[in-house]
């Protein structure tokens, strides 16, 4: 993988944003394909070597709720064979047991490539347990179950990959249609954790460089989401409003495809549902910039050794199901909702924000938006407990596996 030098950065307290980079080559070749008289420095190449030493210290986290067989099966394939896959449905059970379709084909994939795979249900009884007795009851919902929505599979993927033994955790959406799309982000991911000055605590977010759609029966290939333009225009004008200077260094604030040490991960506060995304970036600007005191357990640690939050952009198009325009809508609320309710958020960008909403008619100028539900680091999980109370579990078995 080649890249090439950000040029942009904004730096908030212990947090540094970094501006988006390209991919200049998908493949660099080996270390010792380097000529001397190439060793100049507007890119940087990351050999396979260092990618590879990368990719076995990750686990990859496929959420997936009701998506084709087909294309989950695609997103197996693309997860390189170093990294650790562990998939998080919250598909339904009834009348027909789609959880247990998954399983199969995670299952006999995992046969197949010879990698243990770990799948869990959302609802499983035995992980709510595991949940209760690391202390962390939040994630459960009336009934005692794990709650719904794509934010609280990715705190159980996370738990899962720490205990896994992996340094790194990606997030990998099952619903994409290329696999070399997947292959792509993986290596992203590491390459970007082979950039990271500071190790213990760098993210690295995906921006796609299209979204191909069908325009007047052509293909069009989009720049930009709709719910990611208006994502990142009001995320810029909180980090402006908190640096003084306008700005345009953040390009990912709705990034699915996503990855993090577990160092930060588990350090992480996160936004329910579909708001997780947009509020890792808020989280980082509000606990670890500087301004209030933060709450995660080793912030002193986080601060000391700052955190590095890279953006890149793919060069594989990015096709995934179509869910519709009322899910945009949500997207898009949701994500404001998180920087619109943040205290670094000053009463003029509110105000934009809710005229923006109403333009839009997804919600009256005068109406208050919803607060999101918030869950505190998973470091303040106790994992031990955890891991005793899924004993018996597969997913302990794969575990076991796994380390
Ligand atoms: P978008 O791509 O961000 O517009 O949103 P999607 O609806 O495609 O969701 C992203 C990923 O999360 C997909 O792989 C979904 O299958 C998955 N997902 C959505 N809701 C849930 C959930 O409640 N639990 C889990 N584990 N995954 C979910
Ligand atoms: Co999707």
């Amino acid at each position: 993988m080649r890249l090439d030098l950000p040029r942009l950065r904004e730096r908030l307290g212990a947090v540094l944003f970094y501006g988006l980079q390209s991919v200049y080559e998908l493949d660099s070749g080996m270390a010792a394909d380097e000529p001397i008289s190439e060793r100049w420095e507007a890119t940087q190449r990351i050999p396979y070597e260092l990618l590879h030493d990368n990719l076995q210290k990750m686990a990859i986290v496929v959420p997936v709720r009701e998506e084709k067989l087909k294309l989950l099966d695609g997103v197996f394939a693309g997860i390189p064979n170093a990294c650790q896959i562990i998939l998080v449905s919250n598909s339904s059970r009834s009348p027909i047991d789609r959880f247990e379709l998954e399983r199969d084909a995670s299952n006999s994939f995992g046969v197949y490539t010879n990698r243990p795979v770990i799948s869990v249900h959302q609802r499983d009884p035995q992980l709510a347990k595991a949940f209760a007795e690391a202390g962390y009851t939040e994630i459960l919902d009336d009934e005692g179950l794990v709650r719904s929505g794509k934010a609280e599979g990715m705190l159980i993927g996370t738990m899962l990959a720490r205990l896994s033994g992996r340094e790194t955790i990606g997030f990998i959406d099952s619903d994409n249609y290329f696999p070399g799309a997947v292959l792509e982000y993986c290596h992203l991911f590491a390459s970007g954790f082979a950039m990271a000055r500071a190790k213990h605590y760098a993210m690295v977010r995906i921006s796609w460089a299209s979204k191909p759609k069908i325009v007047e029966n052509n293909l069009y290939f989009a720049k930009w989401g709709r719910s990611s333009i208006i994502t990142n225009r009001f995320m810029n004008q909180l980090v402006s409003s908190y640096t003084g200077f306008e700005t345009e260094v953040i390009r990912t604030g709705n990034a699915g495809e996503h990855a993090m040490t577990l160092d930060l991960a588990m350090n992480m506060g996160h936004s329910s549902g579909y708001s997780i995304e947009p509020y890792q970036l808020v989280y980082l600007m509000e606990q670890f910039g500087g301004v209030e005191a933060p709450e995660a357990p080793d912030s002193t640690d986080v601060i000391r050794n700052t955190v590095n939050v890279y953006q890149v952009e793919s060069r594989n198009p990015h096709l995934h199901e179509y869910k519709g325009e009322e899910h945009v809508e949500r997207m898009i609320e949701a994500s404001l909702s998180v920087i619109y309710h943040s205290p670094l958020c000053p009463d003029s960008l509110k105000e934009d924000i809710r005229r923006e909403l109403s333009e839009r008619r997804i919600r009256a100028a005068d109406e208050e938006l919803p607060q999101l539900r918030k869950y505190q680091p998973l470091a303040k999980a106790d994992q031990q407990a955890f891991r005793a109370a899924l004993e018996g579990h597969p997913a302990e078995t794969a575990l076991e596996f796994a380390l």
